[in-house]
């Protein structure tokens, strides 16, 4: 028995919707596209989808998805304040199950939001795997190493970090994959970053790191090292293993023409990046440069949302406004970047809604006053939809959410597991020492 999408407009990269179709998926796939009412076979569970718009699941390439617990606990404040008086103080206080509901929020909101597949990285990664496979998502897990060099302390990360890929890597069907994360350069030694991607290669598995965030972060790094951080990476031979690089908002011409000459794929988050006063990335340039540029919401400390729908409007307007150009950054490409190109970054078929394409889909309500009249679905989606328009989630050929329910976890429960664990958190920012 298949599931058919009946009479829905689709959008899917490099290919303009003419008209509405019947989508039909079996076995987790893709199985049919093909003129409406054709699509159903006997048996079939059919939703009529008239008026609606088909997408590929949109993937968040760069979280911290259990960060959803502190959202709003730090705002209006640069990063390094932002990172060392306020995050880890909170992060210290963190057991796994507060992990794991932070990460059903999160998971929660995202789903909710056409999100389908997430690029995360933290700790405390069993409870993050447990949520994902819960909520029913699919992910790449990473535990973020932070280590001077490899010294006692960079050994025990290093194999926390190797703990996380032998348990998840293809876990859940294959729904749930990993990668090897140091932090970044200004928080792991040389040897500790050469270590990880000696196990990322090992692994077959990339490596996931934070790159060139903020301005005083790489003038700090090439006044001492006398190169950039992007130059360190690869003089080291980090980027001979596939690099997934979050931010690079401070990088020179060089510098992205390294990027580009090693495949790295580029993990774009524009209001994490506004909203800690970082500045917008070049990616427009990096584009040109043939860098893959895929979009993430960083976590949601610093965002302060999960919203790829907003993510993709916010990356188009400053990418045009910063450039004085409104020709860059089309609705397309912006849709592109939230789909194939996280796909490309993982080595996976998602991305795209195309026959034999694993069933990941999204399914859009055009008929909101604030989306109509429509003249061009892309522009539709980006500038106009919000994410509380999507009506269907369907991953791996089942449904996570059907006509705005959540079929996977009782929401009602995780409110009120956050509000007991935030009060906890409360009370320790206000007495340090006295929370758990
Ligand atoms: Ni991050």
């Amino acid at each position: 028995m298949g599931t058919v999408f009946s009479n829905v407009n689709v959008w899917t990269p490099h290919c303009e919707s003419t008209a509405p179709v019947d989508v039909r998926v079996e076995g987790g796939q893709i199985a049919a596209i093909t003129s409406p009412g054709s699509a159903a076979s006997p048996g079939d569970d059919v939703l009529d989808c008239a008026g609606m718009l088909a997408l590929p699941g949109l993937i968040n390439a760069h979280t911290h998805v259990a960060m959803a617990l502190l959202r709003g606990c730090a705002d209006d404040v640069p990063l390094h304040t932002w990172l060392e008086e306020h995050v880890w103080p909170i992060e210290r206080m963190l057991t796994p199950d507060d992990v794991y509901w932070g990460s059903v929020l999160g998971l929660v909101e995202m789903v909710r939001a056409g999100t389908t597949q997430i690029v995360d990285m933290y700790f405390h990664v069993d409870a993050v795997g447990r949520a994902v496979r819960d909520v029913g998502l699919r992910a790449n897990l990473s535990y973020g190493i932070v280590a001077d060099s490899m010294d006692d302390v960079g050994r025990r990360e290093l194999e926390t970090a190797e703990g996380v890929v032998a348990t998840w890597h293809g876990a859940c069907g294959g729904r749930i994959r990993a990668a090897v994360a140091p932090h970044a350069v200004y928080s792991c030694g040389e040897d500790v970053l050469q270590a990880a991607a000696k196990l990322a290669g090992r692994y077959t598995v990339p490596i996931h790191t934070h790159l060139s965030e903020a301005e005083k972060e790489v003038d700090d790094w090439s006044n001492v090292h006398g190169v950039s951080p992007v130059a360190t990476l690869e003089r080291i031979g980090v980027l001979e293993v596939p690099t997934l690089a979050a931010h690079c908002v401070h990088v020179s011409e060089d510098d992205i023409e390294r990027l580009a000459a090693h495949g790295v794929s580029v993990l774009h988050c524009p209001c994490s990046n506004a909203k800690l006063g970082n500045g917008v990335a070049p990616i427009a340039a990096m584009q040109r440069a043939g860098v893959n540029v895929a979009l993430g919401t960083d976590g949601a400390a610093s965002n302060n949302n999960l919203d790829l729908f907003r993510e993709m409007r916010t990356a188009a307007l400053l990418q045009k406004a910063i450039r004085r150009d409104a020709n860059i950054l089309s609705a397309d490409a912006v849709l592109e970047m939230a789909t194939e190109n996280g796909a490309r970054a993982l080595g996976l078929a998602t991305g795209t809604l195309a026959v034999g394409a694993p069933a990941d889909v999204v399914v859009v309500d055009l008929e909101c006053a604030h989306v109509q009249p429509i003249y061009d679905a892309q522009s539709a989606l980006v500038y106009a939809s919000h994410s509380d328009d999507v009506v269907d989630v369907m991953i791996d050929g089942a449904f996570v959410v059907r006509e705005g329910n959540l079929m996977t976890v009782d929401e009602d429960e995780v409110r009120s597991e956050v509000k007991v664990r935030a009060g906890r958190l409360r009370d320790g920012m206000a007495h340090p020492g006295t929370a758990a």
